[in-house]
């Protein structure tokens, strides 16, 4: 009997393609649901001890065979099936996503700074080694290039490490200085560690005019930690050496928990140890740069920054655990920014 039902139910799906018009589907019905119809041939095929087990077999697959021919039947009239649509339900919300949280970042830099009148510019990723570090005066064999160890797709074109390229370039598109820029791109390095991915972006600032002196560098750095971070931040600035800039610094920015006091509640702040922590490289341009790309040192001067957009997300967002997170689309991660 198993069998029957089953070449049943395939007869009728193949019968069912066939049907062509509302004619075509009564046929059908009476076919395999009439008095003298399939299913009720096998009802009467059934022996007395059969029916316990098949009774209920069959009556399923009558039930079946009327949905199906049901459903065709709503087809072929083209009318929705049993429900009416009622326009008043409030309807089903989508689910609604948002901006990466890397973007949203890179967004609101490019606002802040568009604020002070710093237009956002993109240079190249795969760049020639004049603009990314010779005319930078970093000389081929000197030993600053140790620390942006990059990948160089052959001897003079390298995956950018960092955003200053965008400098003479910049540079030499405007050629006569007022210059506000601010460049966003992604950078690389040869590196991996859970604060550290091999791909990165930066965000450059450079800025030259005439009579452009460090404290125009502190007030924009402090504009922008303001808006980015909150009012009550500040940075300080820590000499260093870059082959770039003379004089360079370090940019440091006061911790948010212990407020630049490196103590929290009696004891060492675990966030930052000392009270600071470290947003990245700037300095006055160095004059060979300034010539390097077209600009008259002796009338004209500026300042530069490069800073990590993950870093400054890590910072805001409290992300302490792993710089990957940023990029493995886990919802559950992303979700909640
Ligand atoms: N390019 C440097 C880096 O990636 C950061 C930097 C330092 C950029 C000093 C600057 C600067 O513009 O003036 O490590």
């Amino acid at each position: 009997m198993d069998q029957k039902i089953k070449n049943t139910k395939q007869k009728i799906r193949q019968d069912l393609v066939l049907i062509k018009n509302i004619q075509d589907l009564d046929t059908l019905s009476t076919k395999y649901l009439g008095r003298k119809g399939e299913v009720n041939k096998l009802f009467q095929s059934l022996s007395p001890k059969e029916k316990a087990t098949y009774g209920q077999k069959l009556n399923q697959l009558k039930n079946e065979i009327e949905k199906e021919v049901k459903k065709t039947k709503s087809l072929l009239l083209n009318v929705k099936p049993d429900k009416k649509i009622d326009i008043t339900i409030p309807g089903i919300k989508p689910k609604e996503g948002h901006l990466h949280l890397l973007t949203q970042a890179i967004e609101e830099v490019e606002d802040i700074f568009r604020s002070l009148g710093f237009i956002r510019r993109r240079y190249p990723e795969v760049e020639s080694d004049w603009y990314y570090a010779e005319g930078l005066n970093i000389p081929k064999d000197h030993p600053a290039r140790d620390d942006q160890e990059t990948f160089y797709v052959n001897k003079s074109v390298v995956l950018t490490a960092h955003t200053s390229n965008g400098q003479l370039r910049e540079m030499e598109r405007v050629k006569i200085p007022p210059i506000k820029m601010i460049n966003i791109g992604k950078t690389y390095r040869r590196q991996a560690s859970n604060t550290h991915s091999s791909m990165f972006h930066q965000f450059e600032g450079l800025m030259i005019d005439k009579d452009i002196n460090i404290t125009n560098l502190i007030g924009v750095s402090n504009y922008f930690v303001r808006s980015y971070f909150g009012p009550d931040r500040e940075i300080r600035l820590r000499p260093h050496h870059f082959q770039f800039t003379e004089p360079s610094f370090e940019v440091d920015i006061n911790c948010s928990l212990c407020k630049g006091t490196g103590k929290k509640n009696g004891k060492t702040c675990l966030v930052c140890k000392a009270g600071w922590l470290e947003l990245g490289g700037a300095g006055m341009v160095h004059p060979k740069v300034l010539k390097n790309g077209g600009i008259d040192p002796n009338k004209y001067s500026g300042f530069a920054f490069g800073w990590g957009i993950e870093r400054i997300v890590m910072m805001k967002h409290n992300i302490t655990n792993n710089l990957r997170d940023l990029y493995l689309s886990d919802l559950r991660f992303l979700k909640q920014f």
